[in-house]
């Protein structure tokens, strides 16, 4: 483990599918079903609020009631913070919190989190786990405005980009799981860290867009690879 003083990882759905959450771009993925103008813009938010609504309340219940569990692969992360004696950060764009649940501390949520809402006008973060309608309004305001998914909307910008390039800045090791490389600023994260020497691994079920960018690819399950990897990286 003495190889490595600065790991950062980053997730993507691939990570959560063995968890029985739904990625974005497979063939039976959410952004078929949907379009991401509708329901994942701001624009489309102040168009149809209830619709937007609707696919957050959805997807927080698939999530909540479908009884979603983290996979090995989470695990395998908490358990490689927990043995990591140098610098640790996990960065992911999933909404789900299998992460937390696995037992992962140091976690930036760069897209934003299902289980809370915010408050529209002051951005105060408030824990929610029930649907979310346009009468429920935040506390905190003077003039109470409805809440809105804690969620980063596309033309947003992503939480905690200066700790993200800040860790990427001293990384020696970056390992991106599951994600297709298509999304902005994520999908650069990989060319940050070859920028100051780091290694890089892609773990993925198929080769993503990016998958040439990266010193290793280990193509398979999140679930087998991760583990695997992280076995390794521990010895
Ligand atoms: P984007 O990828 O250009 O940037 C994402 C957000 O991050 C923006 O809000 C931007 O302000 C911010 N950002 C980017 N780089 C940054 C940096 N270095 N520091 C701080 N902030 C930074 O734009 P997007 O609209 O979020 O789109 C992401 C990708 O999703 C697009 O490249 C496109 O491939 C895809 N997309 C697809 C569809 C579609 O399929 N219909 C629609 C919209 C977006
Ligand atoms: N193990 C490993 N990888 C997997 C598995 C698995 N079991 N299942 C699927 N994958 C891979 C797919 O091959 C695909 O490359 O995970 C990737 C998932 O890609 P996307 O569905 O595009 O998800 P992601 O990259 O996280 O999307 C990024 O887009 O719409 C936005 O905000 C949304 O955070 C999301 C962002």
């Amino acid at each position: 483990m003495g190889k490595y003083k600065n790991i950062v990882v980053l997730t993507g759905a691939g990570i959560s599918a063995e968890s029985g959450i739904k990625t974005y771009r497979a063939k039976d993925g959410l952004w078929e079903k949907y379009k991401l103008e509708d329901v994942a813009t701001l624009d489309g938010y102040k168009r149809d609020p209830e619709l937007v609504l609707d696919f957050y309340n959805q997807r927080r219940k698939d999530f909540c009631h479908g009884g979603s569990k983290p996979n090995a692969a989470h695990y395998a992360l908490a358990e490689l913070e927990r043995q990591f004696d140098g610098e640790f950060l996990l960065v992911t764009q999933n909404i789900d919190n299998l992460h937390e649940q696995a037992g992962s501390k140091n976690v930036i949520h760069m897209h934003g989190e299902l289980l809370k809402a915010r408050c529209a006008k002051t951005n105060q973060i408030i824990p929610w786990k029930a649907d979310l309608t346009s009468n429920d309004v935040c506390t905190c305001c003077q003039y109470p405005l409805p809440l809105r998914p804690h969620i980063v909307w596309f033309g947003e910008m992503p939480i905690g980009l200066d700790m993200i390039y800040h860790q990427l800045a001293q990384a020696d090791l970056f390992i991106s799981i599951g994600t297709s490389g298509t999304v902005y600023p994520a999908a650069g994260f990989v060319e940050e860290a070859h920028s100051v020497g780091a290694e890089t691994v892609e773990v993925n079920l198929e080769l993503s867009d990016l998958h040439s960018h990266f010193d290793s690819v280990l193509q398979g399950k999140a679930s087998e690879q991760v583990p695997a990897l992280v076995k390794k990286l521990l010895l």
